[in-house]
């Protein structure tokens, strides 16, 4: 198939873009910034194409003679904190897409969404939510992906916990007995062949969730032990995590934010057996992650150098 990503360059893309290629398959990766997949540049069938997507008439004529179309793109944090930045990346790029499709003649679109789109009170659930339903509301064949928090030796999940333990030996932790199913990279980019393998996956959204849920404070204790690292993991009582989520709004890069702190509100687990529709066994993370976790940054240089990624 030809297949063009949007978010192709990030965490998740980057894994697809690799599995979809040694599939045999030919990818367009659509970026905004000339060196932002560059590592991609190397993978056999690959061509990546540097434009803003919110142009239609780019992205419509990009997207003529492909097959499908794989929307990846997606924020934690947005600059401002009104919604609008949200609203931008995962509603109207949405709609842009699809009406994109629409011009370019093109039948198939695999939405990546996110566990509880469109349930509380965070910009960033209600604006998945929102671009879900441009999705179903188009006429193309689509498929909608919900993942958990998504593992891997190069993610922002695990390593950002891992790098925050490195600085200081106290984490005060907001919802630390937030539920996660944490779900492995490899299985997830597994979901998305087997997705645009056949028609019978248009019209589904399914639920990505890992073998084991896990408690937030349980993650980033564990994270600890596999570094081999004594730490004081602090839980904060829900006015006083609200309150870091204010703070941090104004942190340059917002590693944590308001939005995150509502959008934690709600357990990432699932309610249905995404995988198992799949003919999917998803890792426990506590069987996959060790492979990599203990070994620091360092180690990961060198596998990634190997080459030996999912
Ligand atoms: N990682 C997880 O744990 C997880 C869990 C659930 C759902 N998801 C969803 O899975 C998707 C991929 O996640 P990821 O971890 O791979 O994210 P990522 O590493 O941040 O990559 C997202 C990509 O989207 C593009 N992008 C970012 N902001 C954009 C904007 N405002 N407008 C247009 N394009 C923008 C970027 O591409 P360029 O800079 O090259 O343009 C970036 O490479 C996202 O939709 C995410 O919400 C991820």
């Amino acid at each position: 198939m030809k297949i063009l990503i949007l978010g192709g360059s990030g965490f998740v893309g980057s894994h697809l873009v690799r599995r979809l290629s040694r599939e045999g398959h030919s990818i367009t990766v659509i970026s905004r910034y000339p060196n932002a997949a560059k590592h991609l540049e190397i993978v056999p069938r690959v061509r990546i194409r540097v434009f803003d997507p919110y142009d239609i008439d780019r992205l419509a004529d990009a997207l003529s003679g492909h097959d499908a179309l794989i929307n990846l793109v997606g924020i934690l944090n947005e600059s401002g904190r009104d919604g609008s930045g949200f609203r931008k990346a995962h509603v109207e790029l949405v709609e842009i897409a699809v009406e994109a499709c629409r011009k370019a003649g093109i039948a198939r679109i695999v939405q990546m969404s996110a566990l509880n789109a469109g349930q509380g009170e965070s910009h960033y659930l209600r604006t998945r939510g929102e671009g879900e339903q441009r999705v179903r509301d188009s006429n193309l064949q689509w498929t909608i992906f919900r993942p958990s928090t998504i593992f891997g030796p190069d993610d922002s999940f695990l390593n950002r916990f891992a790098g925050l333990l490195t600085i200081s030996p106290v984490l005060p932790l907001a919802r630390p007995d937030a539920k996660f199913a944490p779900v492995y990279i490899g299985d997830v980019v597994d979901a998305f062949v087997r997705a645009l393998d056949g028609r019978e996956h248009a019209g589904e959204i399914y639920e990505l969730c890992g073998a084991e849920t896990w408690a937030l404070r349980d993650i980033v204790e564990w994270i600890a032990e596999q570094r081999g690292m004594r730490r004081w993991i602090i839980g904060l009582p829900d006015a006083l995590g609200r309150l870091q989520g204010r703070v941090f709004d104004f942190v340059p890069g917002k590693p944590f934010s308001s939005d995150n702190f509502k959008s934690l509100l709600i357990d990432s687990t699932c309610s249905e057996d995404g995988f198992a529709r799949l003919d999917i066994s998803p890792w426990p993370m506590s069987e996959k992650a060790p492979e990599w976790l203990g070994e620091g940054h360092q180690g990961r240089l060198g596998r990634f150098r190997e080459g030996r990624r999912t």
